[in-house]
C-alpha cells in the first residue's frame, strides 16, 4: 500500500500539471479525488492493511489527498492567467479586415480632364462628337481629297459606304461650325479608332482632344500664343516650344508642333530619341474649303485647329514607354496614379 500511495503521488502530480486546460483538470481531479477515485479506493482498501499499520497509511493518504488537491488548485489557477483575456467576442489572432479600395480616375481620363480644364481657363467651351460617323464629317468636309491614302479602307473601320468609326476628333469642328455662329473657340475630346496592328506606340482604339478657335482676326501668333500657354501649364517651366511645317488637308498652313524634351531640355536623350524635341500635335490654320464645307464665310473669317493624342501626352507626362498599359486595367499599375489627380 505504501509503495501505491508513492506511485500515485507522482502519477497524479504529472498527470496535473500536464493539464492542457480546465476540462483536462477537472477529468484529472475526478480520476484523482472523485467518489470513484484513487484515492478513495486507496481509503477503502485500508481495512485490508494490519491494524497496527492503519493509523501510519491512513496519514499518508490523508497528506496525499492534500497534496493532489493543491496541486489542482494551483494548476486551475495558472491556466486561468495563462488563458486569454477575451474571449468569444474578438480574436486578435485573426487578420483584420482589410480597408476597402476606393476607385479612382483612370489616368488617361484624369489627363483628358486636366487639358480640358486649362483650355477652359483660356475662355474654349467642349463639345463632343459621334464615335460612329459620317464619312462626309470625318473626311470630305475636312478637305480630304477622294483618294487620299487616309480613306484607305487599311486605315479606317468601315461600317459601310457612307460610315466608319471616326479616326480622328477633327470631324467635331465641322458639326460644331454648323451649329454655331463664329466667334467660338471650343475643344472636342474623344475616343478615335484606326486599323492598326497593335504594338507599344499604337493601338486600334486611343484618345484624342481637337481644338478650334475661329474669328474674324484670328492669327498663327495666336494659335502659337495658345499652344505655349497649353504647354507651360500641363508640363510646367517656361517650356520652349517649336512649329514644324507639315501637311494636314484641313489646315494652311499646316504644322507640327514640337516641345523641348523635359528628359534633356533639348541636348538630347532616350526619350527625344537624340533630337531634343518631343511632338505633341498637329496644327494649323483653318483651310478655307473647310469653312466653306461648315457654312463658314471664308473670306470673313479665320482661325486655327489643333489635335493631339491624349494617350501619348499621358505617356509623355509620367514616362510610360508602352501604352497597352493604359489600356490593360491592371491594378498594379493603375493604382500607381491614385492620388497624383
Ligand atoms: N486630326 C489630326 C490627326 O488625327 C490631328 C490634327 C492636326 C488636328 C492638325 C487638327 C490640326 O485640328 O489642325 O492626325
Amino acid at each position: 500500500m505504501e509503495n501505491e500511495i508513492g506511485r500515485l503521488r507522482v502519477e497524479g502530480l504529472d498527470l496535473i500539471v500536464h493539464a492542457a486546460d480546465e476540462n483536462a483538470l477537472e477529468q484529472v481531479r475526478v480520476k484523482l479525488l472523485g467518489r470513484k477515485g484513487e484515492v478513495t479506493r486507496l481509503l477503502r482498501g485500508l481495512k485490508e492493511a494490519a491494524p497496527d499499520e492503519r493509523p501510519r497509511l491512513g496519514a499518508l493518504l490523508n497528506e496525499l489527498k492534500q497534496v493532489l488537491a493543491e496541486a489542482l488548485q494551483e494548476r486551475a489557477e495558472s491556466l486561468v492567467a495563462a488563458a486569454p483575456r477575451v474571449k468569444a467576442a474578438y480574436d486578435l489572432t485573426l487578420p483584420g479586415v482589410p480597408k476597402a479600395s476606393l476607385g479612382a480616375p483612370h489616368p488617361l481620363i484624369s489627363v483628358l480632364e486636366e487639358i480640358c480644364d486649362i483650355f477652359y481657363g483660356m475662355g474654349f467651351t467642349r463639345s463632343e462628337g459621334p464615335d460612329v460617323e459620317l464619312d462626309y464629317y470625318n473626311f470630305t468636309a475636312l478637305n480630304f481629297p477622294a483618294d487620299h491614302p487616309a480613306r484607305d479602307i487599311q486605315d479606317t473601320f468601315y461600317i459601310n459606304d457612307k460610315v466608319c468609326l471616326r479616326t480622328q476628333t477633327s470631324p467635331v469642328q465641322i458639326r460644331t461650325m454648323e451649329v454655331t455662329k463664329p466667334p467660338l473657340a471650343s475643344i472636342f475630346p474623344g475616343r478615335v479608332y484606326r486599323n492598326e496592328s497593335t504594338d507599344a506606340s499604337h493601338l486600334p482604339e486611343f484618345f484624342q482632344i481637337e481644338g478650334l478657335c475661329v474669328d474674324r482676326a484670328i492669327s498663327l501668333a495666336d494659335l502659337r500664343d495658345t499652344v505655349v500657354q497649353f504647354v507651360q501649364a500641363f508640363f510646367g517651366g517656361k517650356r520652349q516650344v517649336r512649329f514644324r511645317p507639315h501637311y494636314f488637308p484641313f489646315t494652311e498652313p499646316s504644322v507640327e508642333v514640337d516641345m523641348v524634351c523635359f528628359g534633356c531640355k533639348g541636348d538630347g536623350c532616350h526619350i527625344c530619341q537624340q533630337t531634343g524635341w518631343l511632338e505633341i500635335m498637329g496644327a494649323g490654320m483653318v483651310h478655307p474649303n473647310v469653312f466653306q464645307f461648315a457654312g463658314y464665310e471664308p473670306d470673313a473669317y479665320t482661325g486655327f485647329a489643333f489635335g493631339m493624342g491624349i494617350d501619348r501626352i499621358a505617356m509623355l507626362r509620367y514616362g510610360i514607354t508602352d501604352i497597352r498599359l493604359l489600356y490593360e486595367n491592371d491594378l498594379r499599375f493603375l493604382s500607381q496614379f491614385r492620388g497624383v489627380f
